[in-house]
């Protein structure tokens, strides 16, 4: 695991968006895997600048997001959709065919799932797969559990998720309880791996992960696993 400390927030998003940019620079049709939550919104935005500065082209980038709450409509304004044409794909000059995300009112969520690790493997798999933490370790929404899953699947959001993601919305009620999410293989295959960390409220979980054990109860234990994986975080994050 590499780990690059970086001062604060937008030390570490021009940090992330140098990264990401480059695999697009050396495969101008990769595939990226992409996150949302607060962390990853700055990285956005340098990548929006450099695109629009000419200096990154999204014409035949494809992109796969790792999540989705379920249920819920795109048009939501809290749906992972709308936060990704907000941030990303509505500012860059992106093919939003080419921009896939699982469908929060999927009728059948089994069959939605499989039918997106299959899309994900037809597409050749993802060249760099952009990650947050949870709180609690959670990557994507594989949240701690007794058993981590390999296939993307629908999920139960934990306590604690709900907790954390209710600044969103207009009460904790109003979070959906379940969510879409790839499972850790997809993840895992990724070619290349970066997670974003930023705040004191995500050191406990990143010093576990970066202490190599890995454990069912913190979830992004496991890319000690992959053999790529760069670490971008605050020293907020990284100090505590
Ligand atoms: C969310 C998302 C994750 C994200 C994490 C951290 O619930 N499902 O993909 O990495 O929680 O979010 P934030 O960056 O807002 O702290």
């Amino acid at each position: 695991m590499k780990l690059y400390i970086c001062k604060d927030y937008n030390e570490m998003s021009e940090k992330a968006a140098q990264i990401v940019g480059s695999v697009i620079t050396l495969k101008p049709d990769c595939v990226l895997g992409l996150a949302t939550g607060s962390t990853p919104v700055g990285m956005y935005t340098r990548l929006a600048e450099m695109n629009k500065e000419g200096k990154l082209d999204f014409a035949e980038v494809k992109t796969y997001n790792l999540d989705e709450y379920y249920p819920i409509k795109p048009t939501n304004d809290q749906s992972y959709r709308y936060f990704m044409d907000k941030n990303l794909f509505d500012n860059i000059n992106i093919d939003k065919a080419n921009t896939h995300v699982l469908n929060g009112e999927a009728a059948d969520p089994e069959a939605e799932c499989a039918a997106y690790d299959k899309a994900v493997e037809a597409a050749g798999g993802i060249d760099i797969q952009v990650l947050g933490i949870g709180n609690n370790g959670h990557i994507g929404f594989n949240e701690p559990a007794d058993k981590l899953v390999s296939e993307t699947h629908k999920t139960s959001l934990t306590e604690s998720t709900i907790n954390a993601n209710a600044r969103f919305f207009e009460s904790a009620n109003d979070v959906p309880r379940h969510a879409l999410t790839m499972g850790l293989a997809p993840i895992m295959k990724a070619k290349k791996i970066i997670m974003l960390v930023s705040g004191k409220n995500k050191h406990a979980a990143l010093m576990e992960m970066l202490s190599g054990a890995i454990t069912v109860t913190n979830p992004s234990t496991v890319l000690n696993l992959h053999n790529d994986v760069t670490v971008v975080c605050d020293e907020d994050a990284y100090n505590g």
